[in-house]
């Protein structure tokens, strides 16, 4: 499938997206973006259940999580019986450690295998649940700039021990954009050590096959690249450990009669009361993009190529180096984001530049972080971008005092 360069010269749905025209969008990444006609829907779904509470808790909304589940989980290929909806992904990871801990699968002197390109939060999760069990947490660094896409997984399977218990990995590595091999990893994983993927940018950047991944337990969001509401993940367990997974929350569900759900569905579907809208506008998203952007294959092509297109120019204007340097071939790994590596002006913070540009309307990303030696800028491609974003923004990165950085 080839994008023509006059698509990626026009935004194909702006106007299908609320998004303030004065604002340079170029970070979908970290909290995604809602279709007017996805927030319209949920307006109505939450209409109707303020109507009448009783009645839409207790008649109608075990169908309509059941329905939304079915069509969430094809989306990712997951079996719906191992898939629950999660706020998000960061809940997911601590939910997954939670049981990590309770069912003793982590001692003193076992280890935990991550990167060093972790996201911070999830990062934070495992330190703390190792350090309840006594475990140790073992960083993997992933060279940079990648230049061979197996180079990451083998790196973490060198590191594999016979202590070790849990792998936990990003699928889409939050801070370099970069699209791990979780297959490869997972074939290559012993029995004893379980794979932990945190997918929070999967759904709708990848075409995500949960199954066929080989982990033992994968979360991710749909209020990313998926474009539900936010507050819309899911996270996934394998069938062998599904028997005893808790949610976080204890509720009715644990002492509920199991003959007409299984124990893992009747715990993990109600928590508490809250808003489940979020979830229920899943299949909503999903068609929606689909139609906006010609099918979700179509989506993700273009977005790709858009988002190669405006790191190249990027480089260019900037005399910079992006950090992804596999080859651009058909199969080769890789979604809808990507990072260069720049120069920021003499002392200044990473947060400072970030906050300096937003308060002139440009909405992107400059990130520091141990998995990479220099700041990067990172950028994000959905249907509502166009390649000439890429001009603004270098002109608005020089303006702020950023350059470019060579690092080949
Ligand atoms: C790899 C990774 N994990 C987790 C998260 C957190 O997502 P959420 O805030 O929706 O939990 C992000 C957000 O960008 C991420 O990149």
């Amino acid at each position: 499938m080839t994008v023509s360069s006059l698509e990626l010269e026009q935004a194909f749905a702006a106007d299908a997206f609320v998004l303030d025209p004065e604002v340079l969008h170029l970070n979908h990444g970290s909290f995604g973006a809602c279709p007017r006609a996805v927030l319209e829907a949920q307006a109505a779904l939450r209409a109707r259940l303020e109507a009448a509470t009783m009645r839409w808790f207790v008649l109608e909304y075990q169908d309509a999580l059941d329905r939304a589940r079915a069509a969430a989980a094809a989306f990712v290929g997951a079996d719906p019986a191992g898939f629950v909806f999660v706020a998000n992904a960061t809940h997911g990871v601590a939910t997954v450690l939670a049981n990590v801990l309770a069912r003793a699968e982590l001692a003193a002197g076992d280890e935990v295998l991550t990167t060093d390109h972790e996201y911070r939060a999830c990062k934070n999760a495992i330190d703390r649940a190792a350090a309840t069990a006594g475990a140790q947490v073992v960083i993997v660094p992933i060279a940079l700039p990648a230049r061979d896409p197996a180079a990451a997984v083998e790196a973490l399977v060198a590191r594999v021990t016979p202590r070790t218990r849990l792998v936990l990995v990003d699928h889409v590595t939050s801070p370099t954009a970069l699209t791990l091999d979780i297959a490869a990893l997972a074939r290559a994983l012993p029995p004893r050590a379980a794979l932990l993927v945190d997918g929070a940018h999967a759904p709708g950047q990848l075409d995500l096959d949960v199954a066929a991944t080989g982990a033992t337990y994968y979360t991710g969001n749909f209020h990313k690249w998926t474009c539900a509401p936010k507050g819309a993940g899911f996270l996934w367990v394998a069938p062998a450990r599904r028997e005893g997974f808790h949610p976080l929350v204890t509720s009715h569900g644990a002492t509920l009669s199991t003959a007409a759900r299984s124990r893992f569905r009747l715990e993990h579907d109600w928590t508490g009361t809250h808003d489940p809208s979020p979830y229920l506008c899943v299949p909503v998203a999903i068609t929606t993009i689909a139609s906006l952007g010609g099918g979700w294959p179509r989506v993700r092509e273009r977005n790709r190529t858009l988002v190669r297109a405006m790191r190249d120019d990027l480089c260019a204007a900037l005399g910079a180096d992006p950090i992804d340097q596999t080859p651009d071939t058909p199969d080769a790994p890789g979604g809808s984001m990507a990072a260069i590596a720049v120069t920021l002006p003499d002392g200044a913070d990473h947060l400072a530049v970030e906050r300096t540009l937003l308060e002139r309307g440009v909405e992107i990303p400059i990130v520091s972080h141990p998995g990479s030696p220099w700041p990067l800028v990172r950028i994000s491609a959905h249907l509502y971008n166009r390649r000439s974003d890429a001009s603004r923004l270098a002109a608005a990165l020089t303006a702020a005092g950023v350059h470019g950085r060579r690092i080949s």
